[in-house]
């Protein structure tokens, strides 16, 4: 059977390994992945449904992604299983007989042989373990407080401050810097941030911090979607591309999972119709 590893175990990751679970049982799936929840990006992030434009992504494409995201977590949202969905989408995908790996990729190659397929989730890793230089990073600092009185969010105007009231804590924000690689939280940010959000809500002047964290929003003009066949010394690795989801991850990763998992489909039937020309 093929052997197919999913570099990176963030959101990105985990909903494609997750889907190749369910659409390819014969397969078996490794996630390698340096950090886990809730050391990810998508653990900083208040996780909002948002459209979030990627100038270099057809926009029906984008439409579609964020649907098929919408639709599967609002029958979610409204299913008796509600209030604990989402708490961990990784013990799902061990349970259903996924494995794991906590691991640093330093060279792609090093799993040639190992596996048929590569899918690469690595976030703003693959900048360095692709080359991919059209990535950056585009640091986000938020401060989560305890405000269990808070019931409703607010954003302004263009999603520079927002508070989301959430399960444990409320998620105050925001920042948006650009080529900023620093992923520890800003003391004079943090103030920034909480001035902001009390301006719009009062009753957070006194709250108390829970935490302070950043992340790093993979960021590309265009979400690099699409398969690969990377040659070295005469040996092909098949690789399919996840990556760059920016400020809108959440949105659209049902979509674009699902995406990943038909290109692996399509790399699975070039590697069946090879092992048979050789027979
Ligand atoms: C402050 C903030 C607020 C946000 N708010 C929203 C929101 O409201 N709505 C929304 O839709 N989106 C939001 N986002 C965006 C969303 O969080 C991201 O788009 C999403 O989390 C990206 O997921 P990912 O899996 O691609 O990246 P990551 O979570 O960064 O996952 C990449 C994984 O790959 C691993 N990795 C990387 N390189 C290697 C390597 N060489 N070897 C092994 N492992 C490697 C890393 O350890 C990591 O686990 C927000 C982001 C931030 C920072
Ligand atoms: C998350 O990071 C912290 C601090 O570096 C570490 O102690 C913890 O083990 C990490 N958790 C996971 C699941 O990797
Ligand atoms: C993922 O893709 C990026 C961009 O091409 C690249 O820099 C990185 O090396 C890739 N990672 C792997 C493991 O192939």
């Amino acid at each position: 059977m093929p052997q197919i590893a999913v570099i990176g175990g963030g959101l990105v990751g985990l909903s494609t390994a997750l889907c190749l679970l369910d659409s390819l049982p014969q397969c078996p799936v490794t996630i390698i992945s340096e950090a886990f929840s809730p050391n990810t990006t998508g653990d900083v992030a208040a996780g909002c449904l948002i459209p979030h434009t990627y100038p270099d992504t057809p926009v029906q494409q984008q439409k579609e992604w964020f649907k098929e995201t919408f639709d599967h977590l609002f029958k979610i949202a409204i299913s008796p299983e509600a209030s604990i969905a989402g708490v961990s989408l990784l013990s799902g995908f061990r349970s259903r007989g996924g494995m794991v790996q906590t691991q640093r990729v330093n060279n792609v190659w090093d799993l040639h042989g190992k596996y048929d397929i590569i899918v690469n989730c690595s976030g703003i890793g693959s900048r360095d373990l692709f080359g991919d230089t059209s990535l950056y990073p585009v640091k986000g600092q938020v401060v989560q407080v305890h405000a269990p009185w808070l019931t409703h969010f607010i954003r302004d105007g263009d999603g520079s401050t927002y508070i989301y009231p959430g399960r444990s804590s409320t998620t105050l924000g925001g920042t948006r810097q650009k080529h900023n690689w620093k992923l520890l939280p800003d003391e004079k940010t943090s103030k920034e941030i909480l001035n902001r959000c009390s301006a719009l809500e009062p009753s957070l002047q006194g709250s108390r911090v829970v935490q302070e964290k950043v992340g790093l929003r993979p960021v590309r003009s265009s979400i690099r979607l699409e398969k690969e066949m990377i040659v070295r010394n005469g040996h092909r690795l098949p690789v399919v591309h996840n990556y760059g989801h920016g400020g809108g991850g959440f949105s659209v990763h049902i979509g674009t999972a699902k995406a990943a998992t038909r290109l692996v489909e399509e790399l699975l039937n070039v590697l069946n119709d090879i092992t048979k020309s050789k027979l």
